[in-house]
């Protein structure tokens, strides 16, 4: 039997689980090879002993529905910066790639399958260049891998934020108030883009377009002149108002794939009450909510998708290339190029046409 060796890396997402038990299944139904996987993405092969499990029918039997991984995740487990602490309490990072690649030789794995976001692609592809047999699922939330249409995990975001935005609008109305709600979305407006429409949001701000406090104004006092007494607003976590920054809500930590974005919602708030906005205004932040609980039944299927095709990837020795799913079918792209540049919203994207003319404002 040969061995294939899975993990999840850097954030979680709806829809792992269920990539896990494609995989899983596949590999049972082709017959020649064994699944196992790494827990806590490489950190389960570094550790000594290794923290790998087989993974059984057993094990992955009815796991498409639950969200997180079985497999736990880290975002400070990049084997070519591995954080360590010095005994001072100070933390470095460290190449432990060449350690990685030779244990898991050793341990007689004949290829691994890497599911992650950018930050994991750029691992594997360099694992690739160094001799790994490796095989990516692109994953993530905010929808901004490159080389791939959709990545599984974003619907369900998107569901669980127009959920929040819908309950938002009714205690928007009884209040008269402006209600800002904050979404995940560190380069890619994604997420806030189609919450907005799907919700029918009065304002949409995104990474992509910058916005002008006077114009957000402008658009909340339009809507509450016409008699309409409350406005939803949606924000990306990258947003940028005009003459601010990019809010963060801490230094990045030693090892860590980014740094923590988070609050601009509430400069928003801050911002438009400074400005003389008339109505009182709350802000929510969605935060991690987005990234947890069931994958909607689109991502199931995706992800299930997915794990199948990266077997079968697996299966036919083509290493170095990531699942892709674009015009609705299910290709393999080179890691490379999905890793090239981050797939954000173009001003001409047709939903950004389909939002201005619900009359939905970017600020801009
Ligand atoms: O990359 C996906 C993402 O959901 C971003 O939108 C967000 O900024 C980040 O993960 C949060 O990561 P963490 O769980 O490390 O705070």
């Amino acid at each position: 039997m040969k061995k294939l060796l899975v993990l999840t890396g850097g954030g979680d997402c709806p829809g792992l689980n269920a990539v896990i038990r494609g995989i899983v299944k596949a590999a049972r139904y082709e017959g020649k090879w064994e699944v196992y996987g790494s827990m806590e993405a490489f950190n389960g092969v570094f550790k000594d002993p290794v923290d790998i499990v087989k993974l059984t029918k057993k094990k992955v039997g009815g796991i498409h529905v639950k969200g997180g991984t079985i497999l736990k995740t880290t975002n400070r487990g990049n084997p070519f910066k591995f954080p360590v602490q010095l005994k001072d309490g100070t933390w470095k990072t460290i190449d432990r790639s060449k350690e990685l690649v030779g244990k898991i030789k050793k341990l007689g794995f004949d290829a691994v399958v890497n599911i992650g976001g950018d930050g994991s692609q750029t691992i594997s592809q360099t694992l690739f260049e160094n001799g790994l047999n490796i095989v990516g699922v692109p994953k993530t939330i905010d929808n901004d891998l490159h080389a791939t249409d959709l990545t599984f995990g974003f619907t369900t975001a998107v569901q669980t934020a127009t959920d929040s935005f819908d309950r938002l609008v009714t205690t928007a109305e009884s209040h008269h108030r402006v209600m800002i709600m904050e979404v995940m979305g560190r380069d890619a407006g994604w997420i806030a883009l189609h919450t907005a429409i799907a919700g029918g949001a009065e304002v949409c701000l995104i990474p992509e377009i910058p916005c002008k406090l006077e114009n957000i104004l402008k658009r909340i006092r339009k809507r509450y002149r016409k008699g309409k007494g409350f406005c939803n607003i949606v924000i990306s976590e990258g947003a940028k108002i005009e003459g601010g920054e990019v809010i963060t809500i801490n230094k990045k930590e030693e090892g860590e794939e980014h740094i923590k974005l988070g609050g601009v919602g509430n400069y928003l708030r801050s911002e438009l009450e400074k400005a003389g906005c008339e109505p009182q205004i709350r802000t929510t932040i969605l935060g991690h909510t987005q990234r947890g609980g069931t994958p909607v039944a689109f991502d199931r299927v995706l992800a299930s998708s997915m794990g199948i095709k990266a077997f079968e990837l697996v299966e036919a020795g083509e290493f170095g290339k990531m699942v892709s799913f674009q015009n609705h079918k299910l290709v393999s792209v080179p890691i490379k190029e999905a890793i090239s540049k981050y797939d954000v919203v173009d001003k001409n994207h047709y939903l950004i046409n389909t939002a201005r003319k619900l009359g939905i404002s970017f600020g801009d």
